[in-house]
């Protein structure tokens, strides 16, 4: 603007300034360099219109809007519509058709029960669609079938409970797929056979109760969390077709048996959670195909009470193993944990331990290792141990311990527990010179 008068200059400055300002309404917040608004919690029962066109941004949550009806037609430069916590029930059909660029699409929170084909008609970018918390008890088949790029679709709390075949068809990209607290009965496996780019399925808190033949069918699965659903029976070739897989929660389930032969399709596996079960026993090579486990979780388990002393062999990437608060668990093999060549992180904690041999620990690599709130009884089976709380110049991580019998000595804390060796080289079970004072 080299040259022209500076009264012109404040002109065409004043103009601008106000005709950005007549494009927010006074409820929201906006910012003209994305641009993008932000209209959230104030009470608004209709889409407002006076934005800026070239709007990228709208967040209109927390608000009373019950229809987008033809509000957004204007606003075909949108890549992020916010419209979750509001009271919509239907988004008609074509109403987002100016949308091409739309990314991210949250419509969580609201009471979209029944979707109508062709409600996202014209979402040719969308990546990411929130549909949860909404009441949906089905999915017409036709609905999804619009958004080919789509690479998340969440579906978690409603009210589904089986999916048609060609419910996802089409979904080519779709990468995450959460359909956690839902009312599932059986895993939509022909519905999921569609989706050969899932990476992540998330079924946790449905109602299944079976893992059938082939029940996963998407090749390129690494993530399936199974948690909290009431899985009494996994059939051996369950997992036969996901071999890819990496993390398997299966925790919160039925499970008598650890599904030994199903388990050993799975080859790539790293992080196994196998807590909240009813299994009675930890049996010979419970895992034994499971070469890359690196993290292995089964806690809480109200009936486990013996563990094979082989039952972890096989495992030789085991990092971090969480066998804790299983009321049952009396006793630990001595061979149980020298197979584990690399275990890091042992975590046994609220068991019924009552002693531990020093021979049981893989001293090669353990770095942690939590025994409290076991019911210890602090004789000279575990000075080792008092002698390792004790020690200053040790590279283990563990957190002192209170001894729970003898009588004389419960609530101890081990570390102060210095029996002399001559005490326990005389048979005595109990160092009479220790005193909780005394360290
Ligand atoms: C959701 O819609 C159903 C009917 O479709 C209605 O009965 C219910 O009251 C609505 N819930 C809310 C929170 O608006
Ligand atoms: C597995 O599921 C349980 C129960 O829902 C949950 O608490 C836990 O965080 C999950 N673990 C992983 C590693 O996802
Ligand atoms: C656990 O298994 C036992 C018998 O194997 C059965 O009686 C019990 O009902 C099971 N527990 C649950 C919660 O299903
Ligand atoms: C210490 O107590 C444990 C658990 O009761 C017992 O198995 C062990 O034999 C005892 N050791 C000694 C030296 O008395
Ligand atoms: C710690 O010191 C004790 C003797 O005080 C010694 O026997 C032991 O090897 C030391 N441990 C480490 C890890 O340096």
């Amino acid at each position: 603007m080299a040259g022209w008068p500076a009264k012109w200059v404040c002109l065409v400055w004043a103009c601008l300034v106000s005709v950005t300002r007549a494009f927010c309404p006074t409820v929201c917040n906006c910012d003209d360099t994305v641009p993008s608004a932000r209209c959230v919690g104030v009470g608004i029962n209709v889409v407002p219109i006076l934005f800026n066109p070239g709007l990228r941004r709208l967040n209109l949550a927390h608000n009373i809007i019950s229809s987008v009806a033809q509000a957004l037609v204007f606003f075909d430069r949108l890549e992020e519509l916010d419209l979750s916590h509001n009271v919509l029930t239907s988004l008609g059909v074509g109403n987002l058709e100016a949308q091409s660029q739309l990314q991210e699409l949250r419509l969580a929170h609201n009471n979209l029960t029944h979707m109508k084909p062709g409600a996202f008609r014209g979402l040719a970018s969308l990546t990411l669609l929130d549909l949860s918390h909404n009441g949906m008890p089905d999915l017409p088949a036709a609905v999804l079938a619009d958004m080919p790029l789509l690479t998340v679709l969440l579906l978690a709390h409603n009210k589904l409970h089986s999916l048609t075949q060609n419910t996802f068809r089409g979904l080519r990209s779709l990468h995450v797929l959460d359909l956690c607290d839902n009312y599932f009965r059986h895993v939509p496996s022909a519905a999921l056979e569609s989706l050969q780019a899932l990476k992540s399925l998330h079924l946790c808190r449905n109602r299944l109760t079976r893992l059938d033949v082939d029940t996963f069918n998407t090749e390129s699965l690494t993530s399936l969390s199974l948690d909290t659903n009431n899985i009494d029976y996994i059939a051996d070739t369950a997992f036969h077709r996901v071999q890819r897989l990496q993390k398997l929660n299966l925790s919160d389930n039925l499970l008598r048996n650890i599904p030994v032969t199903a388990l050993a399709s799975l080859a790539m596996l790293d992080s196994l959670i196998l807590s909240k079960n009813n299994f009675t026993a930890l049996a010979e090579g419970a895992f034994r195909s499971l070469g890359r486990l690196v993290t292995l979780e089964v806690s809480r388990c109200p009936r486990l009470a013996a563990l094979h002393p082989a039952a972890l062999d096989g495992c030789v990437s085991l990092q971090s193993l969480t066998v804790s608060h299983n009321p049952y668990i009396q006793h630990l093999p001595v061979r149980l944990l020298n197979a584990l060549p690399r275990l890091h992180t042992l975590d046994l904690r609220a068991n019924s331990l009552r002693s531990v041999s020093e021979a049981s620990m893989p001293w090669g690599s353990l770095a942690r290792l939590d025994l409290r709130d076991n019911p210890l009884v602090c004789n000279c089976s575990i000075r080792w141990l008092a002698a390792l709380l004790r020690a200053s110049n040790t590279s283990l991580a563990a957190p002192d311990l209170q001894c729970a019998a003898p009588e004389k000595l419960k609530g101890l804390y081990l570390s102060r527990y210095c029996s002399r060796p001559a005490g326990c080289a005389a048979g005595l079970a109990l160092p009479s010179t220790v005193h909780p004072h005394r360290v």
